[in-house]
Formats: structure tokens, C-alpha cells, sequence
């Protein structure tokens, strides 16, 4: 199912992209993306010089709470990024190639455009910045602890270096420049703004957040990773992420204006989240965590949804659907209660009493085995609707 979409210049199949993590890092796996249909990739986080936190990977899905957690990762060196990048561009022929890099020693802005230029000499169609990792550096810096090398999520939260690297990067090279930016520090609408000025053809918003691993109360000591001693604050992603995500992008969107072009990544699963995030000011949209759990093989149906709703709403190009909810979405100064209450339906009601425990309603009594709405003292708060097993509760507009 191909969707096609034009991105920073290049004629992308379909607006799917693998993102960037362990299922980019080999050339067996970019080719197997380029099979199912993917319209892009980008490669596995390459550093110079080498990583200075390298780990073979322990990561821990929580299946039940749809979230994926890690910190133990293996990054890629100079010379395997630039290897899986050249092999990629003669192995695969369809799909748009994102390199995803990081610079962190001692030659500032040279070490950065050295990495930008052996990129675009090994064949990347567009140089996706790192500015997101919050695995190394930055899990240093929010645990109180000096950081040593700064990269990833600990730069991406600054305007200014952001704004320097990028127009470095911009100088230097003749493809597209895409800065890939983190959401911690709450800075994410400033930092893109500062990208965008400085020349880069593209936001690409992470979505991950760095967070508290799961511990078990009774034996706090006990790492929830298996193969792994001791534990670290860590990099969450998947779909419990969507809101914050789809939120990143809303506010990145709005900062940046109507263009240039946004990456949508966090908890992508279904061809529904696709359309939100279209919505909300994506173009392209990235996927890890769920090809790390089902495979590549999902861009399939997340593709026929897609065609699916374009053709029931009668779009007539995929690009229609962009920014369709922003005129939607006010601040809170801006939004309007209508006056109403709650009524049960006693057909429904099989007396189970737990609207009436609901803690800040005094509004449900239950009489002879079935609630009852005093009108008068409901605040039309609608939590009863959601409370109710049976669904014998609706809310009505009208005055209390
Ligand atoms: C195990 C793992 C490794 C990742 N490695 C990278 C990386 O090397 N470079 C990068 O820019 N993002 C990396 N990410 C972030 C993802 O590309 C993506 O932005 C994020 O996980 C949110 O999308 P998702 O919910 O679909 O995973 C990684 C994510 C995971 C889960
Ligand atoms: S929760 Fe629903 S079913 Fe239970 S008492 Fe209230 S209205 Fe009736
Ligand atoms: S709408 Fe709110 S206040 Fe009214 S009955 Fe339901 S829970 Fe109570």
C-alpha cells in the first residue's frame, strides 16, 4: 500500500518510517523494511568518537501498561554507521535514508560537520541530528550527577547549541538537515523554532521520556531488567506515550508555522494513530518500539487503514489531513461548559452502587436497587458515564 508523500525535496513511497533504534541497525533489517513497504529509515544512532556508553541491550515490555522501557543499549561507531549507511544506499532502492548521529569529543563544531559530511559522502538522503538520547548524558544530569560529555537529550533542551550545530550542519552539506529534539526541559517549542531559523529542513520529535524503571517494593534493590545488576532511570517509549508525543508535535507545529516538515515518533501502532498525529502537524511519521514487538510487517495495515479513511472521507491526497484538529484546540481560557446533569436509565441499572462511591459527587442515591440523580446537586462532571459497568448513564443539556 503506497501513500506517496513529498518531504524536504524527496519523494517518499509512503510516509512510514522505521525509527531510529535496534531495528535499524543492520543491513538485514533495512532491507526487510524495504520489503513490507517502509518509506524510510533511519539508521541506528552512530557516534564519534565511540560511544562512551556501549551495553549490549536489556529492555524490559510491559505488555498490560503498553510501555517500553531501557538504558542498556549498543550504539553504533563512526565506521559501522558509515558502513550500514553506504551498504544501505546500494542494497536498497526505495526507501529514504535518514542518518542519525551524534558528535560529543573534543572538536566542537568540526567534529560535528566531520560527521555531517562522511554522512552524505556514504549516500544519506537527509542527516537526522541526535539531539534526543536521554540514555547517556542526560540520565547523568537528572540523576544530580555531573554529565562528563554532554549529547543527545542533554543538548537538545538548549536553543542556542541547537541553533549553532544545526547551521553548522547546514553550511556544510547539500542535503536536507533534520534535527531529531527531545521534549525534556519543556523547551521543545523554543528549540525547534531555533532549528527551523537556522536552516533545518525538519523537526523530527523523539517522544521518548526519561522515567522511573518499575522496582519491586519488597526488594527495592531487585533491577527489573533480566541479565542486568543495578538500574538507572530509563528511555520510555510506546503507546502509553501517544498524548505527551502527539503533544510534542502539536507544540513544535505551532512554534515552527506551517512548515518546514515534522516527524512525528511516539507510541505509533495503528493507522488511527497515523491520522492523529497527521492532524496535529505531522508529515512523516516514525515507528521503533512497536517493530521491535510485532516486526516490520505492520506498516501493511497501518497503510490500508490509512488509504481506507482518505477514501471514506473523500480526501484527495493524503496531505489533506494535516492540521486538520489545530483550529480545534483552544486553551483553557477558551473553552465553554454547557449546563446539564446526569440521568440513569433504571432498564440498564442492575444496582451495583459504584456511582454512588463515586468521591466527589453527592448527587446518586440508590432507591430500591437503582441509582437515582438528584439534578440539583449534580455538577454535570460526567465521571458516572465512565464509572458505570452497564452504561446506564448519559448526560443530557439542560438547565440544573
Ligand atoms: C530501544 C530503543 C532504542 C532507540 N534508539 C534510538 C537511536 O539510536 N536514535 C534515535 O534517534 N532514537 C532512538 N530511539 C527512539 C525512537 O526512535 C523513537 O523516537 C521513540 O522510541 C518513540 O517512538 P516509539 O514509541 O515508536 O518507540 C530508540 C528507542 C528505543 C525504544
Ligand atoms: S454504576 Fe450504573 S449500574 Fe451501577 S448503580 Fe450506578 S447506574 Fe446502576
Ligand atoms: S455527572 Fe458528576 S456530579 Fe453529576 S451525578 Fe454524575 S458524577 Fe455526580
Amino acid at each position: 500500500m503506497f501513500i506517496p508523500v513529498k518531504v524536504a525535496g524527496y519523494e517518499f513511497r509512503n510516509p512510514f518510517v522505521v525509527g531510529s533504534g535496534p531495528t535499524a541497525k543492520s543491513i538485514t533489517q533495512l532491507k526487510e523494511a524495504e520489503e513490507q513497504g517502509w518509506g524510510g529509515v533511519s539508521i541506528k544512532l552512530t557516534m564519534d568518537p565511540d560511544p562512551y556508553i556501549n551495553l549490549p541491550p536489556r529492555y524490559r515490555w510491559y505488555k498490560n501498561l503498553d510501555y517500553h522501557i531501557f538504558t542498556a543499549e549498543t550504539r553504533l561507531t563512526f565506521s559501522e554507521g558509515l558502513k550500514l549507511m553506504d551498504d544501505a544506499r546500494k542494497e536498497t532502492k526505495e526507501m529514504i535514508l535518514f542518518g542519525n548521529f551524534a558528535y560529543f569529543g573534543d572538536e566542537g563544531l568540526k567534529g560535528w560537520v566531520n560527521m555531517a559530511k562522511k554522512f552524505e559522502e556514504a549516500g544519506a538522503h537527509i542527516l537526522e541530528i541526535n539531539f534526543c538520547c536521554p540514555n547517556m548524558s542526560f540520565t547523568k544530569e537528572a540523576s544530580g550527577e555531573s554529565s562528563g560529555p554532554r549529547s543527545g537529550a542533554s543538548l537538545g533542551q538548549d536553543p542556542e547549541l541547537v541553533g549553532m550545530i544545526v547551521k553548522a550542519m547546514v553550511e556544510s552539506v547539500q542535503i536536507p538537515v533534520f534535527a531529531k529534539i527531545t521534549p525534556e526541559g519543556g523547551n521543545i517549542g523554543d528549540v525547534a523554532k531555533r532549528a527551523v531559523e537556522n536552516g533545518a529542513s525538519g523537526i523530527s520529535s523523539v517522544g521518548n521520556r526519561l522515567g522511573m524503571p518499575p522496582f519491586d517494593i519488597y526488594h527495592p534493590q531487585k533491577t527489573t531488567y533480566n541479565l542486568q545488576e543495578g538500574f538507572s532511570l530509563g528511555c520510555l517509549s510506546g503507546p502509553w506515550l501517544k498524548t505527551e508525543a502527539e503533544k510534542d508535535v502539536f507544540q513544535i507545529r505551532k512554534a515552527i508555522g506551517t512548515s518546514p516538515a515534522v516527524v512525528g515518533l511516539g507510541g505509533i501502532k495503528t493507522f488511527q494513530d497515523v491520522i492523529e498525529y497527521a492532524m496535529v502537524g505531522a508529515d512523516l511519521f516514525g515507528i521503533c518500539t512497536e517493530t521491535m514487538v510485532s516486526g516490520f510487517g505492520i506498516v501493511k495495515k497501518i497503510g490500508e487503514g490509512v488509504q481506507k479513511y482518505i477514501n471514506e472521507m473523500g480526501f484527495s491526497s493524503f496531505s489533506e489531513i494535516r492540521d486538520k484538529m489545530l483550529p480545534y484546540l483552544k486553551t483553557s481560557a477558551d473553552i465553554k461548559t454547557l449546563p446539564g446533569y446526569a440521568i440513569v436509565d433504571e432498564n440498564l441499572c442492575n444496582g451495583c452502587e459504584r456511582c454512588s462511591k463515586i468521591g466527589h459527587c453527592c448527587a446518586i442515591e440508590i432507591k430500591n436497587k437503582k441509582a437515582f440523580v438528584n439534578k440539583e446537586k449534580c455538577l454535570a462532571c460526567s465521571t458516572c458515564t465512565d464509572i458505570c459497568p452497564k452504561s446506564a448513564i448519559k448526560m443530557v443539556t439542560g438547565k440544573m
